[in-house]
């Protein structure tokens, strides 16, 4: 039997040359500072991300409530490579690479659906069952034992109801102890018992790293009209002298909301302390419980719950929104009556794919239990307000004449994602 012989140059990711070129591009950056330009246009080093970074970490690409029962699927692609995530009959969850034991083509084909007892690939009809094995090829013989035609598994966790996936063959041990922290934050918003209200799929034009820097920061939500509805804008050390008389009355109004949403979630026995791992692990992550401003109830135009039925075994909706972030691909937002979830991929240097899901209780029911329109406007609104400021920086970083310039305190989750950023690579190429 002849070696596999990979379709891409196997040592590319170990080649001296690429080594030299990520290593020249890490050593060019300032701490600090703005990442320089060819970080978002340069060919090589998007090539040696999608090996390195999004081919060997813990991706978020879909929730439970996206494939609820057995035989529903969702097909996605990491850079070149796509996949599919199945449930089994048995309420597990695979996930396999999207290609055909026989001759490549993509099994699954539209971006969710459901599938039989089997998997039967469109082209010549090879049939799979659901743990990847070929059970049938439509031939009398083949010239290679059937055994050896499984689907290419693809490593899957789940985390509360979030499903991972990681294409590494052996992904980051360090998982677990990410979920052990995080369980208790999430477990009470209940995932599983959600149901997908809506899910919208934006294309931002911008390089990956664009799109999760301008996640990670609050310095320019003045641009989020919406947002800013019910989120106070104080993010980080605040340095109580610097501020206006007019923020330093809006900086104690948030003292005294945060004060007493506090006392009421330890009341709730709601966990709410800083966790930030962001950066010096595989899974770099953070939660922050924040206080939510007017009424404090949820991210909606008037700061009350967009759904009438609140998650899980929640009597209050006064949790404030549970953000958690895990790097390098997604972040999320629980709230009291509704979660938001955001999976980003890349497509290519320049464009960015966002998926954001709007998640409720299975048993709400639009119209009656909430308007969907009041539970989507914030994160419409404010997806399409960062897609431009993405594109927008993109567009100016890409420019010969760019030089970045200083971050600023409240940018110091963007820091730790370019730490986090660095560290992975070194660590993949041994730097
Ligand atoms: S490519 Fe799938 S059956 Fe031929
Ligand atoms: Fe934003």
């Amino acid at each position: 039997m002849s070696a596999a012989v990979p379709f891409r140059d196997p040592a590319r990711t170990d080649s001296t040359a690429l080594r030299e070129h990520v290593a020249a591009l890490l050593d060019s950056r300032r701490r600090g500072y703005a990442l320089p330009g060819a970080f978002f246009c340069d060919a090589a080093l998007y090539a040696a991300e999608l090996e390195l970074i999004f081919g060997r970490h813990w991706l978020f690409v879909a929730s439970e409530p996206e494939i609820p029962e057995g035989g529903d699927y969702r097909t996605f692609d990491i850079g070149p490579y796509p996949i599919f995530v199945l449930r089994r009959d048995d309420g597990s969850i695979v996930a396999f690479h999207n290609t055909c034991r026989h001759r490549g083509t993509r099994i699954l084909q539209q971006p969710a659906g459901v599938v039989g007892s089997n998997l039967v690939c469109p082209y010549h009809r090879w049939v799979y069952d659901e743990t990847g094995r070929l059970i049938g090829c439509g031939a009398s013989e083949l010239s290679a034992p059937m055994e050896g035609l499984r689907l290419k598994s693809v490593h899957v966790k789940r985390l509360a109801g979030l499903i991972f996936v990681c294409l590494a063959a052996e992904p980051p041990d360090d998982f677990p102890a990410m979920a052990a922290q995080m369980e208790p934050y999430l477990l009470p918003h209940a995932v599983a018992r959600t149901r997908v209200a809506k899910q919208i799929d934006l294309i931002e034009h911008g390089n990956w790293k664009l799109t999760i820097e301008n996640n990670r920061e609050c310095f320019h939500c003045a641009g989020h009209p919406e947002l800013s509805r019910s989120l106070f804008d104080f993010f980080g050390d605040i340095q109580e002298d610097a501020l206006s008389p007019q923020e330093r009355a809006a900086y104690a109004s948030f003292q005294t909301a945060r004060k007493a949403a506090i006392a009421g979630w330890e009341r709730a026995g709601i966990p709410w302390q800083l966790i930030e791992k962001l950066h010096g692990r595989p899974t770099g992550f953070r939660t922050d419980r924040l206080v939510l401003n007017g009424a404090g109830e949820s991210m909606t135009m008037d700061t009350r719950r967009a759904c009438a039925r609140l998650l899980g075994n929640f009597t209050d909706a006064r949790l404030g929104s549970l953000h958690f972030h895990v790097q390098p691909n997604a972040w999320f937002h629980f709230l009291a009556d509704h979660i938001v979830t955001f999976a980003t991929l890349p497509l290519d240097a320049g464009r960015t794919l966002v998926r954001t899901t709007w998640l409720v209780d299975a048993a709400a029911q639009e119209g009656r239990d909430y308007d969907l329109e009041n539970l989507t406007r914030i994160w419409v609104e404010t997806n399409k307000q960062d897609a431009t400021l993405v594109e927008e920086a993109h567009r100016g970083a890409s420019s010969p004449a760019y030089e970045p310039g200083p971050l600023v305190g409240s940018e110091f989750m963007v820091g730790m994602f370019h730490s986090w950023y660095e560290e992975r690579l070194r660590a993949a190429l041994n730097l």
